[in-house]
């Protein structure tokens, strides 16, 4: 037993040798480097990802580089932010892939915890955000912003950064994370980066590989239906006639149901009822085995 891990241990260690960029397993490694780059007064910057990268997550390490001298990326599956055992499991795992794609734009280091080193024997603690955590995801996901706030704590403290890049994609999260640096005195800058989507407006998400090519092609309609409800809220539509339509178009479409479809204010994610303030427009729906969401800036005219 003890011969078997050794050798595998040994085998991982030649394949990180041998990586397109540097790996970190361990958090002792990690902060000697962190720590060495303060030494020499560079400043760092962190991409949390689950892996799977696609060019999203790419935009976020191009941000990440151009703010900052030092760039981690994190790669973690983190089995508290799935409430579907199916999901997690069926979760895409490249980290082979994702090590190559980070390589050409220069990220300095990827980090692929050990899972005890998130969630050591006894782990006890759970990082959880009220008000802005509920309703949306929240309530289709339940656990799910405490296994993210859980782990994005310990990633945050793990690498010490001084900037951390987060997508807009996942817009609830991103106001979830914000409050939680706010609320824990973390010291490190959250910086939102802007959705990237396909040519036909579906945005990029690691889920989106699972969806057959009849449910690729409905895909879109999600998004375009929400734009057309923006312009019919900003032309005056009211809110409800506008969400009560796009509902119509996201189903006739092909999704079998909505999930959400909210208007909800940019800063805080109030629940909204006027197009008065900046607002976002947030949906999830079902297509196949994928669940899809969306969000778009619905800012009155
Ligand atoms: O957005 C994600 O990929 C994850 O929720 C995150 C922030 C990496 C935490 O696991």
């Amino acid at each position: 037993m003890t011969a078997v891990t050794a050798s595998a241990a040994e085998a991982r260690a030649a394949a990180d040798a041998d990586a397109a960029i540097p790996i970190q397993r361990r958090k002792a490694g990690l902060r000697a480097q962190v720590a060495q780059w303060r030494r020499e007064g560079l400043s760092v910057g962190v991409v949390p990802t689950m892996g799977a990268l696609h060019e999203g997550h790419l935009s976020l390490v191009r941000a990440a580089l151009a703010g900052c001298d030092r760039v981690i990326v994190t790669l973690f599956v983190n089995p508290k932010q799935f409430n579907d055992p199916k999901d997690l499991e069926n979760y895409p795992r490249t980290e082979r892939a994702d090590a190559e794609k980070l390589a050409p734009l220069g990220a300095h280091v990827l980090y692929v915890p050990e899972p005890e080193e998130i969630y050591p024997d006894g782990f006890a603690t759970t990082v959880s955000v009220e008000g802005v955590s509920g309703g949306l995801c929240g309530d289709g996901r339940p656990g799910h912003f405490d296994g993210v706030c859980t782990v994005v704590s310990k990633l945050l403290l793990q690498t010490a950064a001084d900037r951390a890049y987060f997508g807009e994609k996942d817009y609830q999260q991103l106001q979830v994370v914000t409050r939680l640096v706010r609320d824990l005195d973390i010291p490190v800058e959250i910086v939102p980066c802007a959705t990237v989507r396909e040519a036909d407006g579906l945005a990029l998400s690691s889920r989106n590989v699972r969806l057959t090519e009849g449910e690729r092609a409905a895909a879109p309609a999600l998004n375009a239906a929400m734009r057309h409800a923006v312009e019919e809220m900003r032309a005056g539509a009211p809110v409800a006639g506008a969400l009560a339509e796009a509902r119509r178009r996201i189903v006739a479409a092909g999704f079998p149901s909505v999930e959400y479809l909210e208007l909800r204010a940019a800063d805080g994610l109030a629940p909204m009822t006027a197009l008065d303030r900046p607002a976002r427009l947030l949906a999830a729906a079902p297509l196949g085995s994928v669940r899809l969401i969306d969000n778009i800036a619905a800012d009155p005219a």
